[in-house]
């Protein structure tokens, strides 16, 4: 009974082990790197509108680590694909241009998940933090400064 199962799924391990041999490091951090990407603005987003709405859920406990242990996480992984690759930035480049981008989406961020006075100025940081990261998202994927030009 067994065997013909294992004959049967045995394409499908194949397959999975072939892929995952193929993988090399870079694609493998990578692969973290744009996940955390992902679970990085999706959080925020989850949180923005929890915050917006007084909703208690915002400070709870595992509000308040996981997007931390995300974002290092994101972060570890960008130190780990510039530690492989010849990527650096030079003061001018798409890379410069996107830390700069990393840099004002954690300050918006910031405003809009702490240091906000009022709802209006809230939801204006949240507004330019999804702005930021769509930026980010776009210099990454095109290896351009100004993407949208
Ligand atoms: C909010 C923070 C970040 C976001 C949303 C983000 C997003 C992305 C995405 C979507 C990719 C995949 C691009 C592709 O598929 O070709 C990528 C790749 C990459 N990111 Fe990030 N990233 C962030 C932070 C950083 C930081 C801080 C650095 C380092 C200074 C960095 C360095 C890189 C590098 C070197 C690649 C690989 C590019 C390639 O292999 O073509 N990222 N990032």
């Amino acid at each position: 009974m067994i065997a013909p199962l294992g004959w049967w799924f045995a394409p499908i391990t194949r397959d999975m082990s072939a892929r995952f041999q193929s993988m090399d490091s870079y694609q493998i951090i990578k692969n973290i790197h744009v996940s955390c990407a992902g679970l990085s603005i999706a959080g925020f987003v989850l949180r923005s509108v929890w915050m917006l709405r007084g909703s208690p859920c915002v400070h709870h406990r595992l509000t308040r680590v996981v997007p931390h242990l995300i974002d290092a996480t994101l972060l570890l992984s960008a130190l780990g694909l510039l530690y492989l690759s010849t990527y650096r930035p030079n003061g001018s480049d798409w890379l410069t241009f996107k830390l700069m981008g990393v840099i004002l989406y954690i300050a918006f961020g910031m405003v809009a998940l702490r240091a906000g006075s009022t709802t209006g100025q809230r939801a204006i940081a949240v507004t330019a933090a999804l702005i930021v990261f769509a930026y980010i998202v776009a210099v990454a994927l095109t290896g351009q400064r100004w993407p949208f030009a």
